[in-house]
């Protein structure tokens, strides 16, 4: 089956004043229907430009970029995406807040349906009565919850994360996959998570890309199997121990901190 979304030999710099700085280069990846792939990769290698050229915010120098068998060539609005400080408008409420897309991108949906949605959607992350709460009287961990739902509400095919949980403390942030799941389980997206994170990468990614240093190419590919770490204790078993282990390696290998396998550099 042909993959929903597909990054091919995509290569990118952004001109500055000092030259151009080579970004992006000659990356490979591949997520199918259903997916949800996690990016990792030394800080700075590209990871938010990828999700720019995913989105259609920016075009590659070279190489593809196809989303459900089209070729991106602008902003799509079958793309959903969140980022690591949820910007919700504070003189709106949550439930408004969540609706804000549908303002913006063509829906299907008529006003009542829309509410009935979004209200769907909030009381599927934990947040049913804080509707009509205004941002600031929300903690983080929950306003992050409803900038996962406004990612949502236009039922995205493909949703973008980029880093949405590192600014979270490490409980809330375990909270917060856990709702990843749910959310997954019950919404029929594509994903791909931008994250620092190798435990997250692997709790909620059924694969993980590395990224080398930067120009950033595809170093590594690590299929976490179904049966991957699903509950927390599962990231405590030989298994998870032993994908981590892998994927600490590559991310050193990224950094230039240790050298790749002989047969990794051929
Ligand atoms: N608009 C821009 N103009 C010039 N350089 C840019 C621009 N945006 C990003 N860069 C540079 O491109 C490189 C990659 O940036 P990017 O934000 O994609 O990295 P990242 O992998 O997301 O980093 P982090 O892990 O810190 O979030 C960095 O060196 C950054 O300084
Ligand atoms: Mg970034």
């Amino acid at each position: 089956m042909k993959p929903l979304i597909e990054i091919k030999g995509v290569r990118h710099a952004y001109q500055t004043d000092a030259g151009p700085l080579p970004v992006l280069d000659g990356l490979e990846i591949a997520v199918p229907e259903g997916g949800f792939s996690a990016v990792v990769g030394p800080s700075g290698c590209g990871k938010s430009t990828l999700t720019r050229l995913i989105a259609g915010l920016m075009k590659p120098d070279a190489g593809e970029v196809w989303l459900h068998g089209k070729r991106v060539r602008g902003p799509r609005a079958t793309v959903g995406m969140a980022f690591q400080n949820p910007v919700l408008l504070e003189w709106r409420s949550i439930l408004k807040n969540v609706l804000l897309p549908l303002e913006i991108v063509p829906t299907k949906l008529n006003r009542k349906q829309a509410e009935e949605r979004a209200r769907f959607l909030l009381s599927l992350v934990g947040l049913e009565g804080f509707e009509d709460k205004r941002p600031s009287e929300l903690s983080g961990g929950m306003r992050q919850r409803a900038s996962l739902c406004r990612a949502l509400i236009h039922q995205p095919d493909v949703l973008i994360l980029d880093e949405p949980f590192g600014a979270l403390d490490a409980f809330t942030r375990e909270d917060l996959w856990m709702t990843m799941h749910e959310l997954k389980a019950r919404e029929p997206f594509t994903g791909v998570l931008i994250t620092h994170d190798l435990r997250e990468s692997i709790f909620l990614a059924d694969q993980v890309v590395v990224l080398s240093g930067r120009p950033a190419r595809t170093q590594y590919l690590l299929d976490v199997p179904k049966s991957g770490p699903r509950s927390l204790d599962d990231l405590y078993t030989p298994e998870a121990a032993e994908q981590l282990n892998i994927l600490r390696h590559q991310i050193q290998i990224a950094q230039g901190r240790a050298a790749p396998e002989p047969e990794a550099a051929a």
